[in-house]
Parts: C-alpha cells; structure tokens; sequence
C-alpha cells in the first residue's frame, strides 16, 4: 500500500466516524445507468431523482413498472451531503459528477443545480413547511384530503422538530419585537408570524432527502438508473393526431446511449421532474419550444410553444451578517419569520461550516451569524434560453431580480423588519452595542457577492437590496401550470407527457415533495379508475 493511500485511509478513520459507520440504504432496485440494457419497457418514465419526482416515481411502483432516471449519483456516500455540519462543502466540491452544478445566471449571480438522487433536498438548507392557501390553488391541488395525506407522508419519513439553541431562540423574540407576530410555536404550517419550522436533518444532524422515500417503493415495481442523463423524449406523430412522447433516450458515464419506451398502453406516460432548469430544458431539446430559438439551435421541431423557458423567475435573497461579542452556536434556518411577500430566517456561527476560523473585517464568522431576507413570488421574471444543443451544457437562465418596482418595495421593507430586529432587546445579547446598524450594513456590503459591488457603504436600503442579491436557490415557472402544462400537468398540445416539479410553479416557494406525492396518487386513481371503466365496458359488450 502506498504511503498517501495509508495516509488517506488513516485520515478517513480518524475523522469521518459518523459517515463511515452508516450503512446506506439497500435499494435492490437501484444501479449505475452503464449497467443499464440497451433497450427496455415501462408503464412509467420519471425524468430526475429530485424533490417530486422520487415520492412520484415511489407512488407509481405501487401498482405499475416505473423506471427513475437521475443524472446524478447517490446521496448516502457523500458525506457533506448527509451531515449538517459539512452543508456549506457542497458548494465547494468542483468535480466533474458533484452534487452541486454550479452556474451563474445571466444576472451575474451565483447559483447552483441539483445534480444528485433527493435532487435539492439532498443539498438544501432542509427548512421544512407546508404551503399556504393560494399555492394549493394556483397548482390546482383541489382534493384536500390528499393534499393533507401527502404531507403527512413526507412528514412521518423525513420531517423533525428542531432542537433550537440560544442564538436561535434569541431571534423569536426579536422578530416578533419588529413586528413580525404572532408566536405561533413549533409548526408545520404556514402563518404569519414567527414560528419554528420543520428540518429534514435530524437530532444528529444527520440529513433526511426525498431518496429516503425510496423505502416505501415497490422493488419490484421500480427501478432506477444514477448516472443517467436524459436527452431526449422521443414523439411519433404516425396516424395521430398530435405528437406522442413514446420513449426518452438516456446516456451513461461512459457516454453510451439507451433507449427506455413506454410499453405502450394509453395510459402510459412520461413524466418530467428535471427541475427548474432541466425540465424546459429537456422540453426543448427534444423540440417543445419557441421555434425561432429551436431554429437557431438546429433542433426539430415537435411542437412551437413559444412559452417553454418564458416566466422563468427566481426569490431573491440578501443577507445581513452581524457579528456578536459571544460565542454563537451553529444552526441552519430553525426560527422563521412570515410576512406577506417576505421571510425572515438565520443561519448560526458560519465557522463551524467553513471549517477554520476566519478573520472578516476583524470579526470572524464563529462569533456572529446570518440573517436571510429572501422574497416571495416575486413578480419580476425573465426567461430560459438553450445555451447549446448539447444536454449537458447548463442553459442561461435570466431572473431579473428587482426589475419591477414592488420587489425592491418589498426588499427595503424586509430589510427594514430585519433591522428593527436586529435592534430588539430580545437580541442585544448578540449584538456590539457600539456597532450602529449603517456600521452593520457597510459590513455586509463588503461581502463577497460576485457581482460588480457597486458601492462601499449601503446610501440606501433600495442600494444595499440590489448591490447584495443573492439566489435561494428558488428558481421555478418555466414550464408554468396554465400555459405549457394543464390542471393535471399534461404538457399541452402533445400526448403522454407531464411535468411534475418547480418549473410548472407561478410562485415559490412551494414544497414540491408533497406534489411528487399528490400527482402520484391522482395519476394512479384516475389510471385504477379509467381502466375499471373500460373493463366494465368490455363485459357490458
Ligand atoms: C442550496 C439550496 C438550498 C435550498 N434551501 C431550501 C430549503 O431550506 N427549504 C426548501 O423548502 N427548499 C429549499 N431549496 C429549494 C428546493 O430544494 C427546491 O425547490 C426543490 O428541490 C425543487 O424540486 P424539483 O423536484 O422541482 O427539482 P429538483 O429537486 O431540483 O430535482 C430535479 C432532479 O432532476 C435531475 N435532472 C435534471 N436534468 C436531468 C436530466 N436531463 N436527466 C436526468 N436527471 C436530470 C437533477 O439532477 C435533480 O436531481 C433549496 C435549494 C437549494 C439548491
Ligand atoms: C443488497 O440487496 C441485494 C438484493 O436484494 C443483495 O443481493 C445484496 O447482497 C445486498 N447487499 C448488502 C450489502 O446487503
Ligand atoms: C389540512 O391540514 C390543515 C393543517 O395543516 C388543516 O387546517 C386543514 O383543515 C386540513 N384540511 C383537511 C381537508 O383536512
Ligand atoms: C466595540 O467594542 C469592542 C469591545 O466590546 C471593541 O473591541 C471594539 O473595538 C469596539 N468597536 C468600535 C468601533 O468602537
Ligand atoms: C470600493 O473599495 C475598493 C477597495 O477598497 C475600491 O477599489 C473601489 O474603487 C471602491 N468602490 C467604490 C464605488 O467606492
């Protein structure tokens, strides 16, 4: 044995204990795409591993074949994956199959993609709520009962009540002191006020993502291929009336290509949950699309929808750090504060997240945290657009945070709360009592953002907003309910085909883990339903 792989192995034992000793799950259906055969037949084809689509693709296998595609690989042998404490790693692992596919938008600000099995549940903050009224109505969710159910499905399997320590704590009576009331407690739902939220990562700090649905699937009924990278749905228009999506074309790491079908009954389908980004990417690629643009791309075309990649918009976030004369303990996003068209939430003690101390401006991040501000909705929107053909090229993605005049309102107003909070009493335990809050700003101001900073010292709130925008991460709206997909999230205009996931979303944020499940269950009892009938036609004949 080599001395750097002794080295390597010596270093695994000593600090990575708690990953090491995990016994990942066995799902026996669940294999890398190169093992994949060349040709094989489904019910079902799920396109992503994410958020909706694991709880969807596990719903269907109940009573059908379903074949799972993920581009990327398995969450539970990555160890900044499944530990809070190592989250922020994520988004410095730059290797060619990471977790996270980092990108810039054409905003100039740094995002990131979900490129693993659990998709952004696997590399999220794990905030846990349920939605409020106008989302269950806006997406058409109309039996409440299943809504209900659909949480409570999610909830039982990879939901905790976090345990809140003091600097955390420190922020619900400081949040309500600005105005943000009332109390409501430890909560699922969503209200106005502060509360303290769900998390998908446990009292070890151990992360829960949607792969962990998995153990309700069917092994039989399922199967999934990571490392599977979807290019194209395949449509015939032979002696139909419209375009028939009948098979998707998938390649593997050592750049392959496999074919899934459809078996073929009417029922069957292929469904889209590739994300945000993926999923009108991939509607694009395989010719759903505004023509001119798949001109341009030398695409064929299968179908002009001039609206596939348009409303595309993302919730913008800006963050305030504020540093503290006493120790603060780490925590990622337990207290939450609501208002209409705004939340408020912290992250606790940076260092114990970027790993050594570090010296900011003569603060160091150990002894301070971050609070979020990041926007609902919001109205400003922009589009997607193919950067290339090529399925592995990442699209530009336009946002324009703040184009429209209501979300900066909304931007100085919720800075506005968070400074009055910063103020409380409840909060000056963790505040220098001879930093002002302009001191506080000009601090955040020098934050790293990746954009042109367009000033030193924050002149005005409507200033700080725009020269700080940052993403959570929120994208959503390019395939929107209403205009590409119809009530049941049938892509209009062609045949056997669905997107289910936060592209066909108007606003977010919205837990797409309960729609994966909800659609999962709709499609299976209208399927049960439509099949009785024809049955029942047969013997009545
Ligand atoms: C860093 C970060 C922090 C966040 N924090 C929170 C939070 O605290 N709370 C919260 O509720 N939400 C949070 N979100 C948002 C939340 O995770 C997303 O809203 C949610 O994951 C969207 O679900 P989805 O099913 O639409 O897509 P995703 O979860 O993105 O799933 C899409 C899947 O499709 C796969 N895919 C894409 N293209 C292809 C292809 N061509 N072939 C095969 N597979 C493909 C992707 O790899 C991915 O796994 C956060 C997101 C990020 C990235
Ligand atoms: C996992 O399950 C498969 C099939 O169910 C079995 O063949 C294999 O031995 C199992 N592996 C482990 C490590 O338990
Ligand atoms: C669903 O749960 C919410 C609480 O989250 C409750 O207020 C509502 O009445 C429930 N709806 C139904 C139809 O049971
Ligand atoms: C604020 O007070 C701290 C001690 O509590 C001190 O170290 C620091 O220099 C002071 N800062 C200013 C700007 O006076
Ligand atoms: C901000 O500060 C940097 C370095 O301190 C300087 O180079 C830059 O010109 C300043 N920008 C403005 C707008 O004052």
């Amino acid at each position: 044995m080599g001395l750097q792989m002794f080295l390597a192995i010596f270093i695994a034992l000593t600090f990575c204990h708690k990953t090491s000793s995990e016994i990942p799950p066995n799902y026996s259906f669940m294999h890398e795409a190169t093992e994949a055969a060349k040709i094989s037949y489904y019910d079902y084809i799920v396109v992503g591993g994410g958020a909706a689509g694991i709880p969807l693709a596990t719903t269907l296998s109940e009573r059908h074949s379903v074949l799972l595609l993920e581009r990327g690989g398995s969450p539970y042998d990555n160890s900044n994956i499944m530990n809070s404490a190592d989250f922020c790693n994520i988004f410095y692992d730059m290797s060619p199959n990471a977790p996270a596919e980092l990108f810039f938008s054409e905003d100039g600000v740094a995002n990131a993609r979900p490129r693993v099995l659990g998709g952004g549940s696997s590399i999220n903050a794990g905030y846990y709520t349920r939605d409020d009224e106008k989302f269950l109505q806006d997406a058409k969710l109309t039996d409440r009962n299943l809504v209900n159910a659909s949480y409570e499905f999610v909830e039982k399997a990879m939901v905790f009540k976090p345990v809140v320590g003091e600097w955390q704590s420190a922020w619900k009576g400081a949040l309500v002191e600005a105005g943000v009331a009332p109390y409501n407690g430890f909560t699922y739902d969503c209200v106005t006020g502060t509360k303290v939220g769900g998390t998908t990562f446990d009292e070890s700090g151990k992360r829960h993502s949607t792969a962990d649905l998995l153990q309700f699937a069917n092994p039989l009924g399922l199967s999934i291929y990571l490392h599977a990278t979807v290019t194209k749905i395949l449509f015939t228009t032979k002696g139909k009336e419209r375009p028939l999506a009948y098979a998707v074309v998938f390649e593997d790491d050592f750049g392959n290509k496999h074919r899934a079908y459809l078996k073929g009954s009417q029922n069957d389908e292929i469904i889209l949950s590739a994300g945000p980004i993926g999923s009108p990417q991939l509607l694009m690629l395989s010719g759903i699309g505004p023509k001119d643009h798949l001109n341009d791309q030398q695409i064929k075309l299968v179908l002009d929808q001039p609206l596939v990649g348009q409303g595309m918009a993302d919730n913008p976030l800006n963050v305030i750090f504020i540093p503290s004369p006493v120790p603060v303990d780490y925590s990622v996003v337990q207290v939450v504060g609501d208002l209409p068209g705004f939340q408020i939430e912290q992250v606790g003690n940076m260092n114990a997240v970027l790993g050594s101390p570090s010296d900011y401006h003569g603060y160091s991040y150990e002894m301070g945290g971050f609070v979020f501000l990041k926007l609902d909705g919001p109205i400003s929107t922009g589009e997607l657009k193919l950067k290339s053909s090529n399925p592995k090229d990442s699209p530009n993605v336009k946002f324009n945070y703040f184009k429209e005049p209501e979300d900066l309102a909304k931007c100085v107003e919720g800075i506005s709360t968070v400074l009055k909070a910063i103020e409380s009493k409840a909060f000056s335990k963790f505040r220098y009592a001879n930093m002002t809050i302009q001191d506080i700003l000009d601090l955040t101001v020098k934050l790293p953002t990746n954009l042109p900073v367009h000033a030193n010292t924050s002149s005005s709130l409507e200033q700080f907003c725009k020269d700080t925008v940052r993403t959570i991460w929120h994208s959503h709206g390019g395939c929107q309910i209403g205009k590409v997909v119809d009530d049941d999230y049938k892509v209009i205009g062609v045949d056997a085909l669905r997107v289910i996931d936060g592209s066909t979303l108007l606003k977010a944020p919205a837990n797409t883990i309960m729609l994966g499940r909800y659609m999962g269950v709709a499609i299976q009892s209208s399927r049960l339903a439509s099949e009785k009938s024809e049955a029942g036609l047969l013997f009545s004949s």
